[in-house]
């Protein structure tokens, strides 16, 4: 699978392999247990190729378990594969140190489902959004000025009124807005957003959303955004990669994928979704006709990869 080759970059991941050890809570002595303690592994991620390439919104779409918080957290530096090379701007992730180790620190920043990950429930809002620009060399005037513009930017005003309260005196959309702010305010290169909105009550969504999508295009931020909700998925990113058990199984233009999905899984998803052809109007009576690809389709067979390319950056795991 390859980005168009003209494009930078920013992301890599390269034969991901991740793989989780479950624990067994079965007392010792029990035989059974024993056996299934033996065979308990969890691939969250099998042989993963993905790149998040500079400047675009991408999303990565799966049911419950399928790997995309996994794939996240390898591309934020917190969970080191098995196998497999992740890079940022051609560097290793996980061998960065000093100067790099920064920089990547700095400009690859995530939005977590529950913004708690990312506000000290201790200390004030002022504190925890400062503290995006930790790594930053600027003076503490600078920071707080900043804060305060960010403070604006994320719709947390009066500002003076939002400075000084703790997180649990702000309402849920507000804190998501609080966390966008902290992730936003060292204007990083790329946001990394898992389920933003999923946690929060449903009449904010569209709205946090939408910050989301304004704080992202104000500053051309590259954007990956991880979610089970194909709606979402296909208002804010143009590329979008399906996830199914630890394993890539489409990917290409969001459109593309909508309009003629070639995976079984994507089918099913979508079927989930039916007003997802129209924004927010019923599905037309429009039938979802698997492509027999390999059969019919255009698109070249690549033996070494198990996808089919489709064209158009569309390639489809063989079935
Ligand atoms: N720390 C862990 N220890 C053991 N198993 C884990 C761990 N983290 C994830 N898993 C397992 O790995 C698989 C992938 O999980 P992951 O959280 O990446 O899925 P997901 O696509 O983000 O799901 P969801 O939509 O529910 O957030 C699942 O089977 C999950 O149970
Ligand atoms: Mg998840």
């Amino acid at each position: 699978m390859v980005g168009s080759p003209w494009s930078h970059e920013v992301l890599k991941a390269q034969g991901v392999n991740v793989v989780f050890r479950m624990r067994s809570s079965a007392p010792k002595g029990d035989h059974l247990a024993s056996v299934a303690r033996e065979s308990f592994y969890v691939k969250a991620l099998r042989n993963v190729d993905f790149q998040v390439l500079e400047g675009e919104s991408v999303s990565l779409v799966g049911g419950s378990g399928s790997g995309k918080s996994t794939l996240a957290k390898v591309f934020l530096g917190f969970l080191r594969p098995k196998e497999g090379s992740v890079a940022y701007l051609g560097n290793d992730i996980y061998r960065l140190k000093g100067r790099r180790m920064r920089e990547f620190r700095i400009n690859v920043q995530p939005i977590f489902q529950d913004p708690y990950n990312s506000l000290n429930p201790a200390r004030k809002i002022s504190h925890s959004v400062q503290l995006g620009l930790f790594l930053h060399e600027m003076s503490k005037e600078q920071k707080e000025e900043r804060v305060a513009r960010t403070l604006e930017m994320v719709g947390l005003t009066p500002v003076d009124l939002f400075l000084d309260k703790y997180p649990h005196q702000l309402s849920g959309g507000q804190r998501q807005r609080a966390a966008i702010a902290r992730a936003f305010i060292g204007q990083p290169k790329v946001i990394i957003a898992d389920e933003p909105v999923s946690m929060l009550d449903a009449s904010v969504r569209a709205d946090i959303l939408n910050l989301i999508l304004k704080m992202k295009q104000s500053k051309n931020t590259t954007f990956l955004y991880i979610t089970h909700d194909l709606a979402t998925a296909r208002y804010l990113t143009e590329r979008m990669a399906v996830m199914e058990q630890g394993e890539i199984v489409e990917l290409g233009k969001t459109e593309d994928i909508i309009e003629s999905p070639a995976h079984e899984y994507t089918m099913r998803l979508m079927n989930a979704v039916p007003d997802i052809w129209h924004h927010g109007s019923r599905a037309p009576d429009r039938p979802v006709v698997p492509p027999r690809f390999g059969v019919d389709s255009d698109g070249e067979k690549d033996e070494t990869s198990g996808y089919v390319d489709l064209g158009n950056g569309h390639y489809v795991k063989r079935g």
